[in-house]
């Protein structure tokens, strides 16, 4: 086995595209300004410099925000705020992992409705509607999927919203890669689709969660909420019960961070190295696995696979790990399917790991197609 293993199975950055000077720089302004607040406890629902900002980015008040140790840890409070165990939820299929898990840890009664290159399979989830199932809120990642990279299309969000209204269920937006669109028109949230014209922070069917993990680092452990306010306060209380309150330290360096030209500019570099990162792959995959099928996404971390039906991913993984190489099977994102499948996460590696790891892979599945030798 190769002395390193690369590793397309973690959807984080490489270290080269976090700003570190910048990051030193936010956290020695932000206890020079206010060392009162980034040591004491603070309030259950974050930060509220870092409240504002974010409350300003969507045109809602501060009351609509929530701010969390990771949207992961927003996730689980919004489950264990509206969803029981029984209560009907939508997912797409495949869908973030970590997701499914913790629905299924609540007994949620989990729909997958197929996602197709454009976004969920909205007639799909109307025939759901339909049938009377009810659901207490559909689970949907907007922009450059977690594992398909894909990204839902104005026309599906416009639907999806107007079917949210009729059927009375929330939309959990789920939405931490918007920024890193690298092509492409960047698209209106749902969050902003639901809301009447005139009245900001109307929209009573979405809620909003994003994160600073995938455009500043994950370690800062920074996410957030937006929603209607009588929500946020009851989870404010979930917070409270939980931890106190977020660390307010990582919130207060985040706050002076995106307050500065770092921001940008770090968001320009990660999106500008992940363009050409997604795009070698691309070049990659089609020379080395002519089998495979894949759409170069327009934005975010990760890239979706086929291989032809009949191919057993499991094995592949095993016959990938051998030749040091991992990534995550199909069938992680699925209550049932994706067994020819896999997820590559393209953001941690440089180009010369991503071309060296597509060549142990694609050397994995010709093992795995190689007939039998004859040991007569
Ligand atoms: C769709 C989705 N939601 C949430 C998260 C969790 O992000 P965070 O680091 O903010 O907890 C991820 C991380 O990969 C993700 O892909």
């Amino acid at each position: 086995m190769p002395s390193t293993t690369i590793s397309f199975a973690r959807g984080a950055p490489s270290l080269d595209i976090v700003d570190v000077d910048g990051l030193r720089a936010a956290a020695d302004r932000a206890f020079a300004k206010d060392p009162a607040g980034l040591t004491g406890y603070g309030k259950g629902t974050g930060y509220g410099p870092l409240r504002e900002w974010i409350a300003d980015q969507h045109d809602v008040d501060a009351e609509h925000v929530l701010l969390t140790n990771g949207s992961m840890q927003a996730d689980a409070f919004l489950f264990d705020a509206v969803v029981a165990s029984d209560d009907t939820v939508i997912v797409e299929l495949p869908t973030y992992d970590r997701t499914l898990l913790s629905l299924r840890g609540r007994g949620a009664d989990i729909r997958a409705v197929e996602l197709e290159s454009d976004g969920v399979d909205v007639a799909a989830l109307e025939r759901v509607l339909k049938t009377g199932a009810g659901p207490k809120l559909a689970h949907l990642i907007p922009n450059f999927q977690n594992p398909a990279g894909y990204t839902l299309s104005l026309a599906k969000r416009q639907q999806l919203v107007e079917l949210a209204r009729a059927y009375d269920f929330l939309i959990f937006e789920d939405d931490p890669y918007r920024e890193v669109r690298f092509s492409g028109e960047s698209l209106p949230t749902m969050l902003s689709l639901d809301t009447d014209p005139g009245r900001p922070g109307s929209g009573q069917h979405v809620v909003y969660a994003s994160s600073f993990s995938k455009i500043v680092c994950p370690g800062i452990r920074v996410g957030y909420l937006v929603a209607q306010p009588e929500l946020i306060a009851k989870i404010a209380k979930l917070a409270v019960n939980t931890y106190i309150a977020p660390n307010q330290v990582a919130q207060g360096i985040v706050n002076q961070f995106v307050r500065s030209e770092a921001f940008p500019a770090s968001i320009t570099k990660v999106k500008t190295e992940l363009a050409t990162r997604a795009a070698k792959l691309g070049e990659a995959l089609n020379r080395e696995l002519p089998d495979a099928r894949f759409e170069v996404p327009e934005g975010g971390y990760f890239m979706w696979v086929e291989l032809p039906k009949g191919t057993d991913v499991a094995a592949l993984h095993a016959a990938a790990a051998e030749r040091g190489v991992v990534f995550t099977k199909g069938t992680d994102f699925m209550l049932e399917g994706g067994e020819a499948a896999l997820r590559l996460a393209y953001a941690g590696l440089t180009v010369p790991e991503i071309e060296e790891g597509v060549t142990r892979i694609a050397d994995a599945y010709r093992s795995l197609a190689a007939p039998a030798v004859d040991a007569a």
